[in-house]
This record gives C-alpha cells, structure tokens and sequence, in this order.
C-alpha cells in the first residue's frame, strides 16, 4: 500500500528535454500502454485511440508545427498563477509565473502586434523527444446521458493517469502537452497522423529520459481537511485521530 502511495506522491510533470538518441524500450512502452488499457472508463466504453508516435521525421513534423499564442490562453492562465514560493506555498494550487515570459503575467495581457503575428513552433517550447502518445476519442460515442460527455471525458483522464504512473514507475519521464488538442495545431497534427476529421485529440503525452537533471520545482497541493467535508457539506475537516494516520505518510 505504502509502494502506491509513494508512487502516486512522486509522479510528476517534466517539462524538460528528453534524451533524442535514447528511445524508451519497446517493452516499456508496452507496459505504459497496458496500464491505460486497464484504466476504468464510464460503461467501460474504452473510447479511445493511442497513436504512438517514434518515427523520428514524424516527430520532427510535429515539432514545427507552428502554434499562435492565445489571448485567452494567457489571461485565464494568470488567475492560476503564483509570483513567489511563499505565495505558492500559502495558496497550495496553481502554478509559478516563473514557468512563463515576463509578459505572460499580467491580468490584462493583450496581444500585441507583433505577438498577434508571431508564431511559435512547438518544439521551441516542449522539445521534440523521441516518443510521443497522441491519445483520440470520438466524440460521438459517448457515455449514455452524460451532459457534454463529462464522463467519457473523466475517462480519458484516467487512461491519462494510469499512463503515467506507470511511466514513472520505470523511470520514464512524462509530459502533458493539452496544446495538440487545440486548433490550429491539433488540425496540423491530424493531417500529419492522417487521423480522421471527426475524431478530437483529447491530449498528448512527450515520453523520454530527461537529459539533465530536472530542476526542483515547488509541488503544492491543498490538504485533505482543506476539500473534504464530514457527513454534510460545510463541516470541513476529519475529526479523528484514525484518519490522520493516513495522511501525509
Ligand atoms: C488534463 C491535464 C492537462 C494538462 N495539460 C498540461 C499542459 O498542457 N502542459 C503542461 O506543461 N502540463 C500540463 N498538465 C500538467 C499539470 O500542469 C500538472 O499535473 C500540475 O501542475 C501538477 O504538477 P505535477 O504533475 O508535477 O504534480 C496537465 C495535467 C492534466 C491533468
């Protein structure tokens, strides 16, 4: 029980360079694929695709595909960002504003003239590794009376767990890259993968062995008398000493 926990705890988001001339094995792969076939989804729908990407052109093609900045993108991304360690610490969600330029961390941001025509290849900011997983669902299969298929959603995202723990466990790093699920790149990304109109790409996932030390970051999370509510909503907290043993281990 304690080996999950640790695992879940250490799992983590490597927004670095991963090692080109180092592939990740083809059984490895395996594995990390197997733990998202096992993922639970809403009426065990498996409503998903996997396209492995390792072929180095491919992912080269990938790479320079050429990805506006998003007015919207930058504004919404503020209200999720903390400006030093001790406000990240206090706050325990979001992110540093250290991950992104100067000019990103305003409240008003506006694009300006030339931010409006500048176009950013993708392997500028998360560059190309020597695998990537393109995870696709088809939006028309989704789970029954789900309002905007919420739940086929949330099972993506347990594939998208499942994935990674695994890939941490064998030492490989992971990466979520939401901006190939976006046009105007995911539009590029399917007619480089030839993936039918009518399928999404729901995320993608940069695999590969980091070619430096990854620096420390700060990872904060709220604590667990913070989000839960005993019996009713309202009453915050746990009151006994039996569930504290569970927490912070
Ligand atoms: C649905 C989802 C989408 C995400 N998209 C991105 C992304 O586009 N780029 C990125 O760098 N991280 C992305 N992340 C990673 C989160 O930012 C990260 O999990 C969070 O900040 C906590 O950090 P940790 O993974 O190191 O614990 C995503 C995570 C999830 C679950």
């Amino acid at each position: 029980m304690q080996d999950i926990l640790k695992l879940i705890q250490q799992r983590k988001s490597l927004r670095i360079s991963f090692d080109t001339e180092r592939p990740v094995a083809k059984e490895d792969l395996g594995k990390i694929l197997e733990a998202g076939r096992w993922a639970p989804t809403a009426h065990n729908m498996q409503n998903y695709e996997i396209v492995v990407v390792d072929d180095k052109k491919i992912l080269e093609n990938i790479g320079k595909i050429k990805s506006p900045i998003s007015e919207i993108f930058v504004r919404e991304n503020y209200k999720q960002l903390s400006f030093s360690e001790e406000e990240l610490r206090r706050k325990r969600v979001g992110i540093s504003g250290a991950m992104f330029p100067p000019s990103w961390r305003n409240p008003d941001f506006k694009l300006s003239e030339a931010e409006k025509k500048a176009v950013w290849p993708l392997d500028k900011s998360f560059p190309t590794g020597p695998v990537l997983l393109i995870v696709i669902y088809d939006p028309d299969k989704r789970a029954p009376a789900s309002e905007g298929d919420f739940l086929g959603i949330i099972s993506l995202g347990c594939v998208m767990e499942n994935m990674w723990l695994m890939a941490n466990s064998l030492g490989i790093g992971f990466h979520i890259m939401s901006v190939l699920g976006a046009d105007p790149v995911a539009k590029e990304v399917k007619r480089i993968l030839d993936i039918p109109k009518q399928l999404k790409i729901a995320f993608a996932c940069r695999l590969g062995y980091p070619v430096s030390e990854p620096a420390k970051y700060l990872r904060v999370r709220r604590d667990v008398e913070d989000f839960t509510h005993h019996n009713r909503f309202g009453n915050k907290g746990l009151d006994s000493q039996e569930y504290r043993k569970g927490l912070r281990n």
